[in-house]
């Protein structure tokens, strides 16, 4: 199985976990380090709608748990038809580690769907370069 497929079978099983009994969307993302660590999370709603957290951002607060701050490779997996992208916040939150030409790869339960490059989707994004003299 090739690491892309790992990763797909991350965010798929992390996805079948996700607590998300308002929107009734299920959303599970997984994320690969540059020294092959994966770390998985889901989309976590409460009764405070707006106070509910992203896969995206489940998925990095695991890997910055792990000691790790670097995203090689990300994918995202939710049902419907639409692609399911990350949203402008957890794009920013993704910028935060990982470098321009990061592989997204957006999935449906079946495999993935399309994949772009962070810069596509969040183009002249402002980051951690901004800040160092
Ligand atoms: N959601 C994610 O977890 N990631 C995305 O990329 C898009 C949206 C979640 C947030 C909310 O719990 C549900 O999907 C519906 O918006």
């Amino acid at each position: 199985m090739s690491s892309l497929d790992l990763l797909f079978e991350a965010a798929l099983a992390v996805q079948a976990k996700a607590y998300a009994p308002y929107s009734r969307f299920k959303v599970g993302a997984a994320i690969r380090t540059p020294n092959g660590g994966v770390f998985a999370g889901c989309n976590v709603e409460i009764a405070a709608y707006p106070e509910g957290s992203c896969a995206e951002t489940a998925a990095i607060s695991a890997m910055v748990a792990a000691g790790e701050s670097r995203i090689a490779e990300v994918v995202v997996v939710g049902d419907g038809d639409a692609l399911v992208t990350p949203c402008g916040g957890c794009r920013q939150r993704i910028r935060e580690f990982a470098p321009a030409e990061t592989p997204i790869h957006v999935a449906g339960p079946e495999g993935i769907r399309r994949s772009f490059t962070l810069d596509e989707l969040l183009p002249f994004a402002f980051g951690p370069d901004n800040l160092s003299a």
